[in-house]
C-alpha cells in the first residue's frame, strides 16, 4: 500500500457505461490528474463504451468539459492534447455479443496502435441490473481470459441482497478467476479510511484500549447534504441501505473491528474482514424496530435555498417508501467485542457533510469529582474521514479556579495542518490499484455476500408494501427523525452531534 504509486505497464481502460456521469465527474478527471503526476505510462489509453452513437471528437470534447468542470483543470492545452489523443470511443449495447466482437477487434487494433499488448481493466460503471449480462458477454467473446492482463471491474452495488450478491458472484467467478474481479467501494480508496489500518496498527497506544473492557460503543456516521441529484431512476430501486450502508458504512465497521491483520496483503486484510463480518448480526434480527429505523426527507432549508421533500423530487414516486435515511444497531459476537454496540447511520439533505467513526469509552469506575459530575464526559476518540480529515479525543480537564469543576476538551489533530496539501482522490487511488493488479482496496467475493447477510432480514421487512405515512420523516437540513434518536435513547445513548 505505497503512497503515489506509478503504475508502468501501458492498458487500456474500457469504461462500460461511458456516457454516464460517473466517467466525465469521477474516473476520466480522475486518470487525467495521473497522468498530469506522471502516474501513468504514456501509452495509457481509454476507451468508452455506451449505446449512444458519439465519434471519439465528441467523446473528448464532453470528457474535457468534465476534467474542467469538475477535476482541477487543464493545466495546458499541450498536456490535454496530448492525453485526448489516448481517447477513444466504441458504441456498443451491453447485451448484443456483435458489439463485443466490434470492441475486441478495435482493442486489438489499439494495442498494435499504442503498444498495449492486450492489458485491459474492463470497468462496468453501467446500471447495476447490466452487471452480470457484460460480465458473460465479455467471456463469451474471450475478452477476459488472461488473468496476467485483463481485469473487470465492478461499481457498486454489487448484487441488492444476499442471493443476488450470490448470483453475481457466480456469474462473474465462472468467468474469470477472483485475482481478477475488484469490485469497487470507493470509501477505501479515500486516504483516511486507509489511514484507520495505520492508526490502530502503527501505535501501541490505542490498541489495547479497543475492546469490550474499555469500549462503551462505537458510532458511525455519514451525512450527506446532497439530495437525490437527478438519480430518482436508481435511489428508488436502492435507498440509504443499499446505496450506504451496505458498502461506505460496512468497510468503515469492518476496518473499526477486525483484527490485525498477518500482513498488509490483500488476502490478509480481506480475510479479517470477512472474520468479523461473520460474527456480527442486527442488535435484535426478531424485533427489527430494535435495531433499525429509516427515515426520508421532506421539503426544508439547505444553506439557506428551500428544497423539495424525496417524494416532490424529480423522478420520485409521490408515495415512495424509499429510505434515505438509515441507523442500524449491530452487535458482534467475539471475545474482543461481545457486548459493544455498534450504532451506524446516514442520511441524505442532512444538515452538514461529515463523516466520522467515534469509538465512546466506558465511564471512569467511579467519580471522585462529586460536585462535578453532571459535567464529566466520557472520552470518545473521532476519525475524521471527510471533511476537515484529522483525528480528535476529548477529555476531562480541570476548569481554574479554587473548585474542582471539569471540563472536556478536544485534542485535534488535522491533516491539512499536518501534511498541507489535499490528499489524493479516491479514484485516482482505485484504477492505480486496479491497474498494478493490487486487491487489496477492493472487495472481495465472500465479504460482499457477508456484508448482505448481516443486512437481509431487515431488507426484507423494508422492501415489504408499507404505507407512506409509516415511514419516519426528517425535515431537509435537519438531523435524524426522533425514531433514531429513541433508537439510542433506549439504550441510554445519544447520537454524536457532529
Ligand atoms: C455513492 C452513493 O456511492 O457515494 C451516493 O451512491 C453518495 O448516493 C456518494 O452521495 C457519497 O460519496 P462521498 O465520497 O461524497 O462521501
Amino acid at each position: 500500500m505505497a503512497f503515489n504509486k506509478i503504475a508502468s505497464d501501458p492498458q487500456i481502460l474500457v469504461i462500460f457505461g461511458a456516457s454516464g456521469d460517473l466517467t466525465q465527474r469521477k474516473l476520466v478527471p480522475a486518470i487525467y490528474q495521473m497522468h498530469l503526476e506522471r502516474r501513468l505510462p504514456p501509452e495509457i489509453t481509454i476507451v468508452g463504451v455506451a449505446r449512444r452513437e458519439w465519434s471519439h471528437d465528441f467523446f473528448r470534447e464532453h470528457m474535457r468539459e468534465g476534467v474542467e468542470e469538475f477535476g482541477g483543470g487543464l493545466q495546458s492545452e499541450e498536456i490535454w492534447n496530448n492525453f485526448a489523443q489516448g481517447l477513444f470511443y466504441c458504441s456498443g449495447n451491453i447485451d448484443q455479443p456483435e458489439s463485443y466482437e466490434k470492441l475486441k477487434q478495435f482493442l486489438a487494433e489499439l494495442d498494435e496502435q499504442r503498444g498495449t499488448r492486450g492489458n485491459r481493466v474492463f470497468y462496468l460503471s453501467v446500471a447495476p441490473r447490466f452487471f452480470g449480462e457484460a460480465t458473460q458477454q465479455l467471456g463469451k467473446a474471450g475478452m477476459i481470459e488472461d488473468p496476467s492482463k485483463q481485469r473487470l471491474a465492478i461499481e457498486k452495488p454489487f448484487g441488492r441482497d444476499l442471493a443476488s450478491a450470490q448470483e453475481l458472484n457466480r456469474i462473474v467467478q465462472k468467468v474469470c478467476d477472483e485475482r481478477q474481479v475488484y469490485r469497487i467501494d470507493h470509501y477505501l480508496g479515500k486516504e483516511t479510511v486507509q489511514n484507520l489500518l495505520v492508526f490502530r496498527f502503527a501505535n501501541a497506544i490505542f490498541e489495547p484500549l479497543w475492546n469490550r473492557q474499555y469500549v462503551d460503543h462505537v458510532q458511525i456516521t455519514v451525512a450527506e447534504q446532497v439530495g437525490l441529484e437527478g438519480r430518482a431512476g436508481y435511489y428508488e430501486t436502492a435507498g440509504a441501505l443499499r446505496d450506504m450502508v451496505q458498502n461506505h458504512l460496512m468497510q468503515l465497521f469492518c476496518l473499526t473491528a477486525m483484527e490485525p491483520p498477518n500482513s498488509l496483503d490483500a488476502d490478509s486484510i480481506r480475510g479479517e474482514k470477512v472474520k468479523v463480518l461473520q460474527a456480527t448480526h442486527l442488535a435484535d434480527a426478531e424485533n427489527i424496530d430494535r435495531s433499525a429505523v429509516r427515515g426520508q426527507y421532506t421539503n426544508g432549508w439547505m444553506k439557506g435555498k428551500a428544497v423539495p421533500g424525496y417524494r416532490d423530487e424529480e423522478g420520485a414516486d409521490p408515495g415512495s417508501t424509499t429510505p434515505t435515511y438509515a441507523a442500524i444497531k449491530l452487535s458482534i459476537d467475539n471475545w474482543r467485542w461481545k457486548g459493544v454496540p455498534f450504532y451506524l447511520r446516514t442520511g441524505k439533505r442532512m444538515p452538514k457533510k461529515v463523516s466520522e467513526i467515534a469509538i465512546q469509552f466506558k465511564d471512569v469506575p467511579f467519580l471522585m469529582f462529586q460536585s462535578a459530575a453532571k459535567q464529566a464526559n466520557p472520552n470518545v476518540l473521532s476519525m475524521r474521514i471527510q471533511p476537515d480529515e484529522g483525528i480528535g479525543m476529548r477529555f476531562e480537564v480541570k476548569t481554574p479556579g479554587s473548585s474542582l469543576r471539569t471540563r472536556s476538551v478536544e485534542m485535534d489533530f488535522r491533516y491539512d495542518a499536518a501534511f498541507g496539501k489535499a490528499s489524493t482522490d479516491a479514484y485516482s487511488r482505485l484504477l492505480i490499484d486496479c491497474m498494478l493488479g493490487d486487491q487489496t482496496l477492493f472487495t472481495r467475493g465472500d465479504e460482499v455476500e457477508a456484508s448482505w447477510r448481516i443486512l437481509t432480514p431487515l431488507l426484507q421487512v423494508w422492501d415489504a408494501p408499507a404505507a407512506p405515512e409509516s415511514i419516519p420523516l426528517y425535515e431537509a437540513g435537519t438531523w435524524e427523525p426522533v425514531e433514531a434518536e429513541l433508537l439510542m435513547n433506549r439504550d441510554g445513548r445519544r447520537w454524536r452531534r457532529l
